[in-house]
């Protein structure tokens, strides 16, 4: 039956795939995908991570080999993640010249050279004993400031071995400027900050935990994560990076979190950026084993989602080269 007055017709829109492509309102574009990449020192082969399906640790020929192919594929930025062969109460491995990112920032930014944007993921959990993202007071809480002081030294070791962006993990108060004036310091001005500013104590980053050999040896991280249902208070921490120098702040957890990564590109004028943590990537992948979901749908919705949200810039274990040829092949 034909309507007897214009009725609307969204439906038009959807009719064929060239038209959704035509107004399609958000695209996933390899350029602003970032791949988070693991590497551990002292060992001969990559090292798999049962619960990451095709994610590895890998030695620092195969990470090389890795990130290559990832920047030919268009990827637009890898965030390095290291595991020291020896752990300490202060981290020790984590600002030593020849500590394990700080040889593969130095093999990245040879191989690399301006090609990608070569970041660093700067915290001590994956250096310290304790697995804590700072050093501890004797009655073993984080001490903050004393922390502050390890995050400069390692965002100066870090840029001296090539980083282009630094990026604080550990949620500790006064961080962004702790590293800024350190860097503009030791000459390190060019030296991006993203700051992951809206971070939570989350259980989403449970198979992180064995990919970077860091879960807490006691108690978890509550006292300086944040608490999941704030919002507000992201926007504050978000408001104190950028004050405080951050060029680029991020959200993270990102599905959970999708409207605070709305608020937040809605409350700052610096590039938002969210992360799609390893729990998000470990779901879809055990439902995809099961059978149970298609992930390569998935997979897209989920991404297509946060940029929605308001993500500029997506970190996530889904930036292979594979899955960025495939995006490229799709247009
Ligand atoms: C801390 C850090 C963590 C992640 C990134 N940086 C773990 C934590 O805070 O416990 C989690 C990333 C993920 O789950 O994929 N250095």
């Amino acid at each position: 039956m034909t309507a007897r007055f214009p009725v609307a017709r969204p439906r038009r829109l959807r009719r064929t795939r060239a038209m959704r492509r035509l107004v399609a309102e958000t695209r996933l574009d390899p350029a602003s995908l970032i791949l988070p990449m693991f590497v551990k020192e002292g060992i001969a082969e990559p090292q798999p991570i049962p619960s990451m399906p095709r994610v590895v640790q890998h030695t620092l020929d195969t990470l090389r080999a890795a990130a290559q192919e990832a920047v030919e594929a268009g990827v637009g930025g890898l965030m390095l993640f290291g595991v020291p062969a020896r752990k300490d109460g202060r981290g020790s491995a984590a600002d030593d010249p020849d500590g394990i990112v700080q040889q593969a920032l130095r093999k990245l930014s040879a191989d690399l050279g301006d090609a990608t944007v070569l970041m660093a993921d700067l915290c001590l959990d994956e250096y310290t004993d304790h697995g804590h993202c700072g050093v501890l007071t004797p009655s073993g809480e984080v001490d903050n400031d004393r922390t502050l002081e390890r995050y400069a030294s390692i965002a100066v070791a870090q840029a001296e071995a090539g980083a282009q962006v630094v990026a604080p993990s550990g949620m500790m108060d006064g961080q962004v400027a702790a590293i800024r004036s350190a860097l503009d310091e030791a000459g390190h001005r060019e030296t991006a900050i993203l700051a992951y500013s809206a971070k939570y104590a989350s259980a989403y980053y449970g198979p992180f935990r064995d990919a970077a050999e860091c879960a807490p040896q006691f108690g978890d991280r509550s006292a300086y994560q944040q608490d999941p249902p704030n919002a507000a208070e992201s926007l504050r921490e978000v408001m104190l990076d950028v004050d405080e120098g951050a060029d680029m702040v991020m959200v993270k957890p990102a599905g959970p979190y999708l409207d605070i990564v709305r608020r937040v590109r809605d409350a700052v004028d610096v590039p938002v950026a969210a992360y799609q943590v390893s729990g998000e990537y470990a779901m879809i992948e055990a439902a995809a084993a099961q059978g149970w979901l298609d992930r390569d749908r998935i997979v897209m919705e989920s991404l297509i989602g946060i940029r929605r949200a308001g993500a500029d810039l997506i970190l996530t274990y889904y930036a292979t080269p594979e899955f960025l040829r495939s995006l490229r092949s799709r247009d």
